[in-house]
Formats: C-alpha cells, sequence, structure tokens
C-alpha cells in the first residue's frame, strides 16, 4: 500500500505521524516547499527510532514521486492572510488543486482521493471533474470533523463518554454546515430527548464556530490536530475494507434529489472509496435547509469553472 500526502504544512505533516504510527503502508509526504516534507520525514523517522518502528516514509519537493499511489491526500494550499477575500483564497487553491490533479491523473490513474483543501466541497468537486476519475474516488473530508466537534460539545454538556455518541452532520464543509439532533443520538437516544431545544441550539452555533476559534485563538493557522484524525479514520476505512459510514464530501448523483455537486453526506466507506451513499429521511424542516446548502455550494461553483477550461 502506497499512501501519499501532497501538502506537508500542518495538517499534512500531522497526518503523515498518525499514518506512520498506523502502519498502512509506504508514505510519500510531498510539498512544493524546497526541504519541508524532506524535513518532516526525517523527523519522523527518528521518531520511529524511539518508537522501535520502521517508518517508511519518504519526503520530496518533486510530486513526481507520488506515482502509482494508492491512496491520495491533498492538503496542499493556502490558508486566508489579513487583507486577502475568500476569492482571492478559492483562486490561489483552486490553482494549486488544478496543478495538483493533473499531475494525479497522469502519473496516479488507480489511486483514491482524499481532499482537505479549502474551500472544501469545491475543491473536492474540482478535483473530481480534472482528474476524471470514478466519482467514488475522489471525496473531501470536512463534516467528518464536523461531526467530531459536535461529539465534542455534546460530551461536555452531558458529561457522557465521546464513544457512546453519534453525532450526524451533513451539507457543506461551512456555513451551511447541517447538525441534525434528531439524527444524533446517545447510545440510541435522541439528542432531542437529552437536551431542551435551546441548549441544543448553543451547541449548534458553537460547533459551527468551531474552526474559526480555534483560528483565532491560534494566531495563525487553522485546526490540524482533529483534522488529521479525522483523515486517518477515512484511510483506515479504505484501507481496512471496514465498510463504516462517514460522512465525506461526495459528488451526488440524483441522492437527496440533487445532482453534479459534491457536499457532505454520510457514506459508506471500503477498499473501493465510496461504495455507498446514505439517504437520510429528511423531514420538512430538514430538507430545506439541505437544499440550501447545497445551492450555495452550486452558486459557487461558477468560481472554479474557468479552472476545468481546457480539460
Ligand atoms: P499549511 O499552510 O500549514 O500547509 C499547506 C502546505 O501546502 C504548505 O506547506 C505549502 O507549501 C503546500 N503547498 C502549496 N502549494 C503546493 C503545491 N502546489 N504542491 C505541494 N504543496 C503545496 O496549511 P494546513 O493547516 O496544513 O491546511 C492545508 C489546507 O487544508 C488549507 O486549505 C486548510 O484550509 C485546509 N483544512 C481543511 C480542513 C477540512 O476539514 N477540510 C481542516 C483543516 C485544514
Ligand atoms: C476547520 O474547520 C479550517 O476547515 C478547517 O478547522
Amino acid at each position: 500500500m502506497k499512501i501519499s500526502i501532497i501538502g506537508a504544512g500542518n495538517v499534512g505533516g500531522l497526518t503523515a505521524m498518525r499514518l506512520a504510527e498506523a502502519g498502512f503502508g509506504d508514505i510519500v509526504l510531498a510539498d512544493i516547499a524546497k526541504g519541508l516534507a524532506q524535513g518532516k520525514a526525517f523527523d519522523l523517522e527518528d521518531a520511529g527510532s524511539i518508537l522501535k518502528f520502521n517508518y517508511r516514509i519518504q519526503g520530496t519537493d518533486d510530486i513526481e514521486n507520488i506515482k502509482d499511489s494508492d491512496i491520495i491526500i491533498i492538503t496542499a494550499g493556502l490558508a486566508r492572510k489579513p487583507g486577502m477575500t475568500r476569492e482571492d483564497l478559492l483562486n490561489k487553491n483552486a490553482q494549486i488543486l488544478k496543478d495538483v490533479c493533473l499531475k494525479i491523473k497522469k502519473i496516479s490513474p488507480q489511486s483514491i482521493v482524499v481532499v482537505v483543501t479549502n474551500p472544501l466541497d469545491l475543491m473536492t468537486y474540482l478535483a473530481l471533474k480534472i482528474t476524471g476519475f470514478k466519482s467514488n474516488k475522489v471525496f473531501g473530508m470536512g463534516i467528518s470533523l464536523d461531526a467530531a466537534r459536535f461529539v465534542n460539545l455534546i460530551n461536555k454538556e452531558l458529561n457522557i463518554p465521546s464513544t457512546d455518541i453519534e453525532a450526524c452532520v451533513i451539507g457543506s464543509h461551512g456555513e451551511g454546515m447541517l447538525l441534525l439532533p434528531r439524527f444524533t443520538t446517545v447510545k440510541g437516544v435522541e439528542l432531542n430527548e437529552l437536551l431542551e431545544d435551546e441548549k441544543i441550539k448553543v451547541l449548534i452555533k458553537r460547533t459551527l464556530e468551531r474552526g474559526q476559534e480555534v483560528v483565532s485563538l491560534l494566531g495563525s493557522g487553522s485546526a490540524y490536530f482533529a483534522p488529521s484524525q479525522a483523515i486517518l479514520s477515512i484511510v483506515r476505512a479504505i484501507v481496512k475494507d471496514e465498510k463504516r459510514i462517514i460522512g465525506v464530501s461526495a459528488c451526488l448523483n440524483g441522492e437527496y434529489g440533487i445532482k453534479d455537486i459534491c457536499i457532505g453526506v454520510p457514506c459508506r466507506l471500503g477498499k473501493e472509496g465510496i461504495e455507498k451513499i446514505i439517504e437520510f429521511d429528511l423531514n420538512k424542516e430538514e430538507r430545506p435547509l439541505f437544499l440550501k446548502s447545497a445551492e450555495s455550494i452550486r452558486r459557487n461553483l461558477d468560481l472554479i469553472k474557468p479552472f476545468c477550461h481546457g480539460l
């Protein structure tokens, strides 16, 4: 098994460590910045000596080294800097995604691609269009991180271990994320039965703001401990053919009445990547909110269409 990570920044570096410790196979950590990936790979190898564990990890600034990977995780991209608009960021990251995905298409055509770069749902769509891979092979990590944040806040509120809580989040990884208390359970009991509506609303708001809260506290960069853990769960589900249901940004083809956008939905993940998209029976309050989230993604697709020209 060969797993490549493109982008050796905060998320990519920590993902490399988690994958190395999980022992899933050979790892390639690639970054455009000279020396960065190689330095992190050397450091990780040294850590392996303390653990008495022989990682096989290669750090490189030459993307050719991702050739023939089984799984590729894309964390390459920029974070928003002061003075940069959302659109500037989108254009910069879309160009990075385009360059990286053209390369993946050429030298690693059989790989499963997990996109992490933001804005997540748009970048996942772009990766899908540029690689031209089947839609079960290209998906994005985002809402499983949001669900983990919701679980953590419920855990703190109810003082019940996270292992007993299943949270459900669908929609975009961003402002349109939709947390579903009706499908969020503690040992099978709906959250609605355990907490008052007002309390749930507060937890939902805090979950929505959690990524930004971390950004503000860090002062520079965004979250990476929980994101890399969420990536590990997805990779494990593929490598071990677990058939686990995990929320990912997937291209819909009629599910939920939606076509041709990538949006967060629960999926069964196994060795083929997405093996099934799970459709929840949303009620009359939930469905319009999900469709609204989908529409806001669709409106923004125009911004990335220029990057798809000439494919
Ligand atoms: P970072 O700035 O620490 O690392 C990004 C790395 O990408 C840098 O080392 C940079 O040199 C590299 N890079 C840029 N262009 C490249 C190219 N063409 N080829 C190879 N490497 C390239 O950022 P961080 O914190 O690791 O985040 C990475 C991305 O992931 C950001 O877009 C961030 O918003 C996103 N993110 C998404 C999450 C999610 O839930 N989907 C969670 C956390 C971060
Ligand atoms: C997060 O939610 C930045 O998407 C990233 O923390």
